[in-house]
């Protein structure tokens, strides 16, 4: 991405909206993504980059980890989910602890060896980035030993009982975003261990993570599941036949007589995809 703002906002049309969203959603996948940082087991009163941080929910994560001697930077390409961050984090009183910076990913504005660890959930992995270059800059500012993570949302079962609706939406261009079709295989998210091996990160290893939900829903996990439909496919009606995007509005408008999550068996999960190495001594 050269020009971080202009690039990100070109592929999030309203930022409002999207950080609207992530707030929504937070009640789903927060206890996930806190089983991921723990994971990690990052030293406490350490000292870390969130990169790619957006309006810093999981800086707070990681800030209550590594504990009150500890600091998290919190860098994105946004300066509206900079201030967004700023104001939740004031807000949870963690101000001291979490700061923000605006920067690009690609070309990190720390000097070599910076911080004991780094973070990236849903940035390093998702970008059109090149991976390999891109898993060398966050291991640059990384001291030695140092623990070098990315977390990415790697898939989604939300519909149960409609399989073949469900994997016609993750066969359009946003259901397997942010891949696309013809991209070197390599280059997948998926393959992230050999972007861990070709930086020089030493013990790569991949964990896997699954968030769940059942009937009855809370509001707030509900809310997190309408914002949620949205989020995963949108644009799809153009790729799917008439029959499949209707029956897509049937089960997942909230005012349809058939919304899925009205269903009393209501059942759902979805998996986030942590990797992480180390800096080599
Ligand atoms: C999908 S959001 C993820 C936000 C947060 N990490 C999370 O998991 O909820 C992607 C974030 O990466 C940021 N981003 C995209 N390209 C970037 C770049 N080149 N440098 C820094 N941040 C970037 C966006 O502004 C956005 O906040």
């Amino acid at each position: 991405m050269q020009n971080g703002e202009n690039s990100y906002a070109s592929q999030v049309p309203d930022i409002d909206a999207y950080m609207h969203d992530l707030i929504v959603t937070n009640p789903l996948i927060e206890l996930t993504y806190r089983s991921a940082i723990q994971a990690l087991r990052l030293p406490a009163g350490s000292q870390g980059l969130d990169a790619g941080c957006g309006i810093g929910l999981q800086a707070l994560l990681l800030a209550e980890e590594i504990g009150s001697g500890g600091h998290v930077t919190g860098l994105d390409v946004s300066p509206a989910f900079l201030n967004r961050g700023r104001e939740i984090v004031e807000k949870a009183g963690l101000s001291e602890r979490i700061s923000f910076h605006e920067g690009d990913v690609t070309k990190l504005p720390f000097d070599d060896d910076t911080f004991d660890w780094i973070w990236s959930s849903n940035c390093a992995g998702y970008g059109p980035f090149e991976p390999f270059s891109l898993l060398k800059e966050l291991a640059r500012v990384v001291k030695p030993c140092g623990t070098v993570a990315i977390l990415v949302w790697s898939s989604q079962q939300l519909l149960p009982g409609y399989p073949l609706l469900e994997a016609r939406l993750n066969a359009t261009t946003s259901g397997i975003a942010p891949f696309v079709k013809g991209k070197r295989p390599e280059l997948h998210f998926l393959r992230a261990l050999g972007w861990y091996r070709e930086a020089g990160l030493e013990e790569p290893a991949a964990q896997t993570f699954v968030g769940d939900v059942h009937a009855p829903l809370g509001d707030d996990i509900r809310s997190a599941l309408v914002a949620l439909f949205q989020m995963r496919w949108p644009g799809a009606q153009s790729e799917l036949t008439q029959e499949d995007w209707a029956e897509y509005q049937r089960l997942c408008q909230p005012e349809s007589p058939d919304f899925v999550l009205n269903l009393p068996d209501y059942y759902a999960f979805f998996t986030c995809s942590m990797f992480h190495g180390k800096v080599a001594k």
